[in-house]
């Protein structure tokens, strides 16, 4: 089996091994026995671990928190939930990742309200002033992605709240390209929703995402999503009344991959373990690495590189005439380096298993690469 050095945690981690191990553990049992082996009483607390472990991640009550399967899902959940009105609107940014607006414009065309994107410039950056200057007494929403996935430039989530929670609008925002890696408070960013998933920077496997709902909207909130979980007793089983929990957990409907959700708590606790001033402060050392080790090569950096604006997400421009997708798939095929090409853009994106060796191998097969 080759040894990636997986730089891009954008895209998909290498599992937590603790995560790999617990997740497959849990399968297995399952093949084994069924519920002999995971039982009403294991499926019932079953979202308990990463509820935990999220809560200590975010600063906040462990009652703030839900499990879902992807946070796609949990944001088609909040946006039926919340259903912008007729002649409302909601703001995002054009470059966000699709699922971070796409829920919203499905309930928009259905209410008839309008969704207003902000432009970017040719690096993909987008001035946070024009989201600003989008939201207006009409706004509903303010749906962001915290990080944006293609050049990682990062929001100052108070500020976009505040202006959005001046108008009355609530505050959605998609932590999937920053939770895990930018230390978040969830209380003191002010926003009423963080979403993320949780197999790139939390470092789980597929199957699993978690939400902070605030328990100032949470109560106000029916979710667009229902299933037999919905119901605050869960094995109270009748089809003829409903009553959601009064927490975050009403956003959890039905069963799910347990095993994700059990490895992505073991995955968190371990960032947590570290403790997430040190994963932020290990993550931009390599990013600063990779910045001066390409320096001369005649690459140009597409990332805002301020501090109130930066990310651990590096979206490298290459020199005219050479194309990144071909160059993420020779780093791949010749020398088993994950990057990955969107946009236009080489994006390169480390974490905290990675080290300054592996940005050192990089560095060299860029060298290569674009000078041979
Ligand atoms: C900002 C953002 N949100 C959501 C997703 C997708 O999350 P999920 O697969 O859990 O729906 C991605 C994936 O790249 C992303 O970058």
């Amino acid at each position: 089996m080759p040894h990636w050095i997986n730089l891009s945690y954008a895209n998909v981690a290498t599992t937590s091994s603790r995560a790999h191990r617990i997740s497959s553990e849990w399968a297995d049992s399952l093949a084994r026995g069924g519920a002999a082996e995971f039982d009403g009483e294991a499926e019932k607390k079953g979202m308990m671990p990463l509820r935990t472990a999220a809560s200590k991640l975010l600063s906040c009550g462990v009652e703030d928190v839900c499990v879902g399967s992807s946070a796609t899902e949990l944001l088609c959940s909040l946006a039926w939930a919340i259903s912008p009105s007729e002649g409302s609107n909601v703001v995002s940014s054009r470059v966000a990742f699709p699922s971070t607006v796409y829920p919203w414009a499905r309930v928009c065309e259905s209410n008839g309200a309008e969704i207003r994107l902000a432009e970017h410039d040719d690096s993909l950056y987008t001035d946070p002033d024009d989201i600003l200057s989008l939201i207006d007494e009409k706004t509903s929403v303010v749906t962001i992605s915290h990080v944006e996935y293609s050049n990682g430039q990062r929001y100052d989530l108070e500020k976009l709240s505040e202006t959005a929670h001046s108008v009355g609008a609530l505050i959605v925002v998609d932590a999937t390209q920053s939770m895990g890696v930018v230390p978040i408070d969830a209380y003191s960013t002010k926003a009423d929703v963080i979403v993320s998933s949780g197999y790139k920077w939390l470092r789980g496997t597929y199957g699993a995402a978690v939400g902070f709902i605030s328990p100032s909207v949470v109560s106000d909130l029916n979710p667009g999503l229902i299933g037999f979980r919905s119901n605050a007793d869960l094995w109270d089983l009748r089809a003829d009344r409903l009553v959601l929990p009064d927490d975050a957990s009403r956003f959890e409907y039905t069963t799910i991959h347990f095993g994700a959700a059990l490895g992505l708590a073991a995955a968190i606790e371990e960032l947590v373990e570290i403790g997430m001033d040190e994963v932020w402060r290990h993550d931009l050392e390599l990013v600063d690495s990779l910045v001066k080790g390409i320096s001369g090569m005649g690459v140009e950096i597409a990332s805002p590189m301020s501090e109130g604006e930066r990310s651990a997400i590096v979206s490298l421009r290459l020199p005219n005439g050479i194309s990144s997708a071909t160059v993420a798939d020779r780093l791949q095929s010749d020398y088993s380096i994950l990057v990955t090409s969107r946009s236009g853009l080489l994006r390169v994106s480390p974490h905290i298993d990675n080290n300054m060796g592996e940005i050192e191998s990089l560095v060299s097969a860029l060298g290569e690469i674009l000078h041979r």
